[in-house]
């Protein structure tokens, strides 16, 4: 398949992006590259080594990956109009290999009994496993991907904050296959920028994070820094990889907001009766658990609770993450299933901000998000 894999054609823009390749052994070979390609784009290798491509998007791809990941990996691509492209392929079998690992975690874990009973870790491994299975699915992706566009599109908010999604190519993907247009950027750990775009971004990546979980429903819940690239000339931050997004019931997802708003006035009572009432709590709970629960939630309301906040002097997460350690020794329920995935969306963009140095969050957003909320009841 050499014709259709061609490093000429990527010069030296990409050859730093190329030497920050991690994971070059758990690569596939070319030759397993070249299968997984055929599976969905059909395409043909002549007698004569030469390829009959009967997809004319894609005129090149890189032979060496800008990216091997832990489900799959990117190659870039390049049309005859010179636009480039991001082939992500997964490893062939990568669904069973991931789960079976983690049923084998479990079963460690339970041989040498580190875990305490309050962390209910087979329902994080559960829960776990469904998140792998669906983020090896990349027709699901694909379908989040699409639906993220138009998700975006809708807010021109963000538009002003400068996030874009790279369009995806429906055509080109497959089960195995996602291909997006190229977005060119660094990945927002790796910036430093000016305190006045730390703040555009970080009011964005806030913005951002409410919007999905409380007027869409709907959620990328990913926090890698990979998945968030900040072009520098153009002032546009790049949201890419929909494998983990996650849709929750609207319902539940304003039932949720009501514990956020307590713990953003402050209202300690309020918290505790709706986490009761969400099932946060039973009354199998020590008084210790209660306590613990009701301080996480109240940390987790500051950003909210007034003006902008610093969320690097505020040390939301890492404050929540000092009282939680209660909950692994105290908790007598496991929580609902959506928080792995919320807080983890929550945590993921109060470090990204902190990391940025920005201020971002306060009353406004909590007050715009009630009235999401309360106009789609
Ligand atoms: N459309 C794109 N534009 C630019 N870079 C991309 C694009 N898609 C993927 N990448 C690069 O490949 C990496 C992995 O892609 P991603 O979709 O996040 O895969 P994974 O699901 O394995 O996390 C990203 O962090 C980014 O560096
Ligand atoms: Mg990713």
């Amino acid at each position: 398949m050499l014709s259709l894999h061609n490093s000429e054609t990527f010069g030296s823009e990409w050859s730093a992006a190329f030497s920050n390749l991690k994971n070059k052994a758990d690569c596939m070979t070319s030759s397993e590259l070249d299968v997984e390609i055929m599976k969905t784009w059909n395409t043909k290798i002549n007698p004569d080594g030469t390829l009959t491509n009967p997809i004319p998007i894609l005129t090149n791809i890189e032979p060496k990956p800008i990216y091997a990941g832990s489900i799959g990996q990117v190659h870039v691509s390049s049309s005859s109009q010179s636009k480039f492209y991001a082939v992500k392929i997964r490893y062939p079998g990568i669904a069973s290999t991931v789960t079976s690992d983690l049923d084998n975690l479990n079963s460690l874990l339970k041989v040498v009994n580190v875990v305490p009973e309050g962390v209910f870790i087979d329902n994080i491994i559960e829960e776990g496993k469904r998140e792998v299975i669906r983020e090896c699915d990349y027709e699901i992706e694909l379908e989040n991907h699409l639906r993220y566009i138009d998700l975006i599109k809708s807010d021109a908010k963000l538009l002003e904050y400068g996030f874009r999604v790279p369009q995806v190519i429906p055509e080109l993907c497959g089960d195995n296959i996602i291909v997006s247009e190229w977005f060119h950027g660094v990945t927002i750990d790796n910036i430093s920028p000016e305190p006045e775009i730390a703040n555009r971004i970080s009011e964005g990546l806030i913005r951002l994070t409410f919007l999905e979980l409380f007027k869409f429903s709907f959620s990328q819940t990913d926090p890698n820094p990979g998945n968030f690239l900040w072009d520098e000339r153009k002032g546009e931050i790049g949201l890419i990889d929909f494998g983990g997004c996650r849709e929750y019931d609207a319902e539940w997802m304003a039932d949720y907001f009501t514990i956020v708003k307590a713990a953003a006035l402050g209202d300690r009572a309020m918290v505790e009766e709706r986490s009761f009432e969400l099932g946060f709590l039973s009354s199998k709970d020590s008084k210790k658990m209660i306590e613990a629960h009701i301080e996480g939630a109240m940390i987790l309301g500051e950003p909210f609770r007034g003006g902008e906040f610093d969320f690097k002097e505020g040390r939301v997460t890492q404050r929540i993450g000092e009282v939680a350690k209660v909950f692994a020794k105290e908790r007598k329920t496991p929580p609902p299933r959506n928080v792995y995935t919320i807080h983890r969306k929550m945590a993921g963009a109060f470090e990204t901000v902190a990391r940025l140095g920005g201020k971002a969050g306060g009353r406004v957003i909590l007050e715009e998000a009630e009235e999401w909320i309360n106009s789609k009841r």
